[in-house]
């Protein structure tokens, strides 16, 4: 019956894969339904690490499903070595069910995202260089490469021939780079067609299947609220729909069957690649955070920006998703700080605001507003129990939830499965 969302609230890294994991045997279906290999999420699992890009992270499920659904872009190499490396661990991939319209990462993609952003020099966006936003404007501009062209092999020369002839003039006569040739794009593509083949489904249908039979399906988002195409900080974000709405249309589950949105929350902020961030830290502070919370990327392994939370965003990030409850987590990281700085509000140019700046030239000169709380020196990684938190760390989350405006049903106090407290069930 029942399909819950689970995003981001911040711009990414947040701790979805976890959250995601640690609802498992619960769950019956995990639905990766945006982004692509630009996603990382690491979970830990007795003390064994595993790092996803491209699978939904209940393939460490036994018992759940893992669905690429069609809002995904999917580089078929990642795909397949992501599969290996987890059978060569010992972890099942049997069940992964792949949409016939997802599209597909063609080589081409991946080189303009690279010369793209070498082009624009200081105007960079600081993407993952995965091939993510070229493939999404090709799906909008209706020359993609979707995974039933993969079984259609006339079909699938005529799409990359026709997409070839304008991708070769631009690498060519803007890039000054060589040209691709239709032959060396299909030999890359198609090897992976049988192996893919059993895999691939209509998974609307399966979806709604599920759902009629009363199983629990989670729509997981790669990256977060403020790297959405629509509410994000454009044109600082990723190509597409991070949100809760973009579930609906990345899985083809109508808005009517959610039931719950789940959004993940940091204790504080980080972010990856360029763009505004408001309470941005460049001192000791911000060491501090990225060192103890061990803020280096999953996917590119670039160093986090980090700073203080920031309320205005999970504000935001609550109005935009529908929020029903959500979870912060590395709430650990922050021990021993004599003071916690939250940003509550804005300052911008004299004027305050309490809510997000819809004017992206604001949000650029937003100087942060804090309330300080008092902080703790416990080591908060063996609480199971809220009340057995320092009083100060149970300030903070409660200071927290109302600040964010909705109500904080678990919390993260360290990287492994069973390190989190739960004050309110994720699942009913
Ligand atoms: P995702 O992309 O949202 O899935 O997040 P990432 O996996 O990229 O980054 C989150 C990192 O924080 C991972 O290394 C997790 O293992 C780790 N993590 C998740 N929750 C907690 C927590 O509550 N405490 C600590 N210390 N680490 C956590
Ligand atoms: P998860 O799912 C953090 C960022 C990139 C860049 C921008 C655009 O692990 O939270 P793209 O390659 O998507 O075109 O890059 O988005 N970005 C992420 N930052 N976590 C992610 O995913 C991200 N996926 C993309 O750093 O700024
Ligand atoms: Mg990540």
């Amino acid at each position: 019956m029942p399909a819950i969302v689970l995003v981001g609230a911040q711009w990414g890294d947040e701790g979805k894969g976890k959250a995601t994991d640690l609802m498992g045997p619960d769950v019956d279906y995990v639905v990766k339904f945006n982004g692509g290999n630009n996603a990382g999420h690491t979970i830990v699992i007795d003390g064994e690490k595993y790092a996803l890009h491209l699978l939904p992270s209940g393939i460490l499920t036994p018992t759940c499903t893992p669905v690429i659904g069609n809002g995904v872009v999917i580089d078929l190499e990642v795909l397949f070595r992501e599969i290996d490396g987890l059978e060569a661990r010992g972890v099942s991939t049997d069940k992964l069910v792949v949409s016939a319209n997802a599209h597909i990462i063609a080589p081409y993609n991946r080189t303009l995202d690279r010369v793209t952003e070498r082009f624009l020099g200081s105007r960079k966006i600081g993407t993952t260089g995965r091939g993510i936003g070229p493939t999404y404007a090709d799906k909008m501009s209706r020359n993609g490469i979707r995974v039933q062209d993969l079984f259609d092999h006339h079909i699938l020369e005529q799409k990359v021939e026709a997409a070839l002839a304008l991708k070769n003039q631009i690498l060519t006569k803007i890039y000054n780079r060589r040209a691709i040739s239709v032959t060396e794009v299909m030999d890359e593509l198609l090897p992976y067609a049988a192996r893919l083949a059993p895999m691939v489904a209509d998974t609307t249908r399966v979806l709604e299947r599920a759902l009629d039979e009363g199983k629990n399906v989670l729509l997981e988002a790669g990256q977060a609220t403020l790297l959405d195409v629509d509410h994000g900080t454009y044109p600082y974000v990723t190509s597409s729909s991070a949100t809760a709405g973009g579930a609906c249309t990345g899985s083809g589950i109508p808005p009517t069957r959610i039931t719950r949105v789940i959004a993940i929350l940091k204790a504080y902020t980080t972010r990856v690649g360029e763009g505004p961030f408001p309470t941005e830290l460049f001192d000791a502070d911000g060491e501090f955070l990225r060192t103890t919370g061990f803020e280096f990327g999953t996917t590119t392994g670039r160093p986090r920006r980090c700073g203080w939370l920031d309320t205005v965003i999970g504000r935001y990030a609550t109005r935009i998703n529908g929020v029903t409850d959500f979870v912060i987590t590395k709430l650990d990281v922050l021990t021993g700080l004599d003071t916690v700085p939250i940003c509550v509000a804005y300052d911008v140019d004299g004027v305050r605001h309490d809510e997000m700046p819809v004017n992206q030239s604001d949000f650029h000169h937003a100087k942060p507003v804090y309330e300080e709380l008092a902080g703790w020196s416990e080591d908060l990684s063996d609480i199971r129990r809220f009340e057995d938190l320092p009083a100060a760390a149970q300030a903070y989350v409660l200071r927290v939830e109302e600040l964010i405006g909705a109500r904080v049903s678990a919390i993260g106090v360290g990287p492994g499965r069973e390190q989190i407290i739960s004050r309110h069930p994720l699942l009913d």
